[in-house]
This record gives C-alpha cells, sequence and structure tokens, in this order.
C-alpha cells in the first residue's frame, strides 16, 4: 500500500496525495466515493457523540466518512494544522466555530470587512445570544490592539477580505491576540494555502469556503475548520454530530478531485488576474483596479511578504458604475454575471457601497472612509478563472464597447 503521510513532500506533492488512500479491498488508485450513511458497529459502540466508537472505525456519517475524512487529512496536510473538520458550506463552518468558541459574555471582535453573511450573522444571531460583537480593521494593529477587551475570546479575520482585498498583517494580529488571551481565526479562503497558510503565523484557527479555489470547480459547496487535534475532535463531536452541518460525502469526494489541481490553477488564476488587472488599469472606462499583485495596491509590500500568490480576485471601479450591472449581465459571452469566486469559470459582480455598508456592516465613519477608500462608489468584483485572459479581456472590452458604440 502506498505511503499515507506526505508531510515531508512539497505543498504541490501533497495536494495530489495527501489523505488519498487506495482502497483496501480493491487496490484502487483514485479516492473511494462512500456514500453510506452508516457503517457496521462494534456491539460496545455507544449511542451517544460523547461515547466511543473505536478511533479508526465509521460509525454514522455524521460522525465521520471515509471519503470526508480524506478530504479532512489532505486539508490538514496543505494548511499544516494538527487537524481539519469539513462541513457543509463554508457558512456552516464558520457559524460551528462560533458556536464553539463563544459563550454569553464573551466578545467577539471581527474584521471590520469580512464576507457580508458573516458580519450579519455575528450582528443578528450572536448578539441575540449574548454575545459582545465589534468590529475593527484589521490593517490597523494599535486600531487592534486598541479594540481588545477583557472579555475578548476570538478575533476573526479574512485576509484579503472580501470584497475590498484589503490585507491583514496575519503574524502581528496573531502575536497581538495571543498577548491578550484570545484566540484567532483566519477565513483564508481567497488566499488558499498556496498563498498563505495563517497557522504556521500563529492562527489558532484557519477557517475555508470550499465551494471557491479548494473545490475550483464551481459544483460543490463545502466548508472547513482547520486547527489543533484536541479542537477540532470536539468541534466534531459538540458541533459536527449535534449541530449536524456536515459535508456530503459526494461532495467531498468533489472537492477532493479538485484540490489534486490547487497549485496548477492557483498559478493561472494569478498570472490570468494580473494580465486583466494591467488591461483594465489602461482602459478609458474604468477609474480604479485594486489587486494585491499590483503595484498600486496599497498594501502590495505585504501582498508580496504574506502571499505566494496574489490568488485570482480583483476589483475595479468604472465611471458609469450603475449601467454596468445590467450590461455585463446581457453582454458578457465568456464571463459569467454570478455570485461567488474561485471557480476555473471567470465570475463578475457589482457590489455598490451604500448597499453594502447599510445591509451588511456596522462601521463608525473612520472605518466606512477606509472601506470608500477601496471601493469608491461601488466595485466590480471579478474572479478570474483559467480562460485565456486575452480572451477575457476582449470579453470585457465589448461588452464596455456596447455602452458607447461611436467610441
Ligand atoms: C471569504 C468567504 N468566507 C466564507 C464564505 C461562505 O462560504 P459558503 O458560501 O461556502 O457558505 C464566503 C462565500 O462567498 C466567502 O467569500
Amino acid at each position: 500500500m502506498a505511503s499515507e503521510n506526505h508531510n515531508h513532500t512539497s505543498l504541490q506533492t501533497r495536494s495530489v496525495h495527501a489523505g488519498e488512500k487506495p482502497d483496501k479491498v480493491s487496490g484502487a488508485s483514485s479516492p473511494n466515493l462512500v456514500m453510506s450513511s452508516t457503517f457496521l458497529a462494534d456491539p460496545e459502540a455507544s449511542f451517544s457523540a460523547e461515547g466511543s466508537h473505536g478511533e479508526d472505525d465509521f460509525f454514522y456519517t455524521r460522525w465521520g466518512n471515509p471519503t470526508v475524512a480524506q478530504l479532512e487529512e489532505k486539508l490538514a496536510s496543505l494548511e499544516e494544522t494538527e487537524a481539519a473538520m469539513a462541513f457543509a458550506s463554508g457558512m456552516a463552518a464558520i457559524t460551528g466555530l462560533f458556536f464553539y468558541c463563544l459563550r454569553p459574555g464573551d466578545h467577539l471582535l471581527l474584521g471590520d470587512v469580512i464576507y457580508a453573511a458573516v458580519s450579519e450573522t455575528a450582528g443578528d444571531l450572536l448578539e441575540d445570544l449574548g454575545i459582545e460583537v465589534s468590529r475593527v480593521d484589521t490593517s490597523d494593529l494599535e486600531a487592534v490592539s486598541d479594540a481588545l477587551r477583557e472579555n475578548t475570546r476570538l478575533v476573526y479575520i479574512e485576509s484579503p477580505c472580501n470584497p475590498i482585498l484589503r490585507l491583514t498583517d496575519i503574524a502581528a494580529v496573531a502575536d497581538l491576540v495571543h498577548e491578550r488571551g484570545a484566540l484567532l481565526a483566519v477565513d483564508s479562503t481567497f488566499a488558499t494555502p498556496i498563498a498563505t497558510q495563517p497557522a504556521k503565523l500563529g492562527a489558532d484557527f484557519v477557517v475555508h469556503s470550499l465551494t471557491k479555489y479548494l473545490g475550483g470547480h464551481g459544483d460543490a459547496v463545502g466548508g472547513a475548520v482547520l486547527g489543533l487535534e484536541k479542537d477540532i475532535s470536539a468541534i466534531r463531536r459538540k458541533i459536527g454530530i449535534r449541530l449536524g452541518g456536515v459535508i456530503s460525502p459526494f461532495n467531498a469526494w468533489l472537492i477532493l478531485r479538485g484540490i489534486a489541481t490547487l497549485h496548477l490553477r492557483m498559478r493561472a488564476h494569478e498570472s490570468s488576474a494580473l494580465a486583466v488587472a494591467r488591461h483594465l488599469e489602461a482602459h478609458p472606462a474604468i477609474t480604479k483596479v485594486t489587486y494585491p499583485g499590483l503595484e498600486s495596491h496599497p498594501q502590495h509590500e505585504l501582498a508580496s511578504r504574506q502571499m505566494s500568490n496574489f490568488s485570482g480576485v480583483l476589483t475595479f471601479q468604472a465611471k458609469d458604475h450603475a449601467r454596468l450591472p445590467g450590461v455585463f449581465a446581457e453582454k458578457l459571452k465568456i464571463i459569467h454575471y454570478a455570485v461567488s469566486l474561485g471557480h476555473h469559470r471567470s465570475l463578475l459582480f457589482y457590489i455598490p457601497t451604500d448597499e453594502i455598508l447599510k445591509t451588511s456592516f456596522q462601521l463608525n465613519p473612520e472605518q466606512e472612509a477606509n472601506y470608500r477608500s477601496f471601493a469608491g462608489d461601488a466595485i466590480f468584483r471579478l474572479s478570474i478563472g483559467i480562460e485565456d485572459p486575452v480572451d477575457l479581456c476582449a470579453d470585457l472590452d465589448q461588452a464596455f464597447q456596447s455602452l458607447n458604440p461611436s467610441s
């Protein structure tokens, strides 16, 4: 049987091999898809989540599953954490982490710009449960230090953050958070382990929406929390088994297959995103392009230090922005006007600043000004797929041309 531990090999090799085990019965080289919801049990097995079910035995798919376990092992290997637990979605992973870490009276410090649904959940559900929530621009270390409280239990950030692509110095924030006795969770969905490994920079938890780059093909929703074995096994017991938001083995199998090409795809996403970003920077209809790989990104130095791949999402601002969503939805032939990111297919979506500030973030005037310095009145978030960037630029150009046919 082939080796099961590839931790001495490079990320590239681990994305292909880590976690995958040839089938013991057939010798099949590719990961098995095991859809069974239940497994023949040890007569001593307990019916409770707290009970023993044998170290390597599977019991019921909400407890664990052979296909899901291969995905979890691969993820932990890529992020270099002790363990990982896969969830039904990124949101299930994130809310699972919140339920695991936070109790009434605790303070949750959030990055002030993060995926909208996370901000909305914290400001709505968590506050209703008696958890204090506040927000800080985590790219400002002094502000983070000032925002930490006696009862801060968890600091939760994204880098680069959705949707404005502002970065946080993860190692510096981890030091601050740990000095004050709190825990740091980093949603690294935009970066992927190919670019940044937050646990190696000091994060206690790493979170992913597997729906994005890790799955990579826009056909499977999933999420994951990674960290120490003791925390992940408690999360599995208290959150996975009891709240039940576990991933389907079929989605785990698709995502496992997607990850095998992660390093190749990330290289293609990055080089195409840079080409499209440079093209858009020179386009007369565009007023600003933000991409961590551009020298013009205000944190390009941090991006170069913290990201070994600038990933594939860029944003742009345009002169006639309010008319453009309709034009793009109708005229784009290759790029899909749709939410999400990290797929092999390019995706574009319009995010007007006033609306997202109102619906999703609760920012003070200084934080709003900082948001606007990245986003102006509106951004288009463009997730560059693995198509030829020449075709993507031509697709965008012909859509802009239809705004002003005589030019
Ligand atoms: C940064 C980030 N985290 C988490 C999520 C939620 O992931 P999912 O859609 O898999 O629940 C998203 C979704 O867009 C996201 O962009």
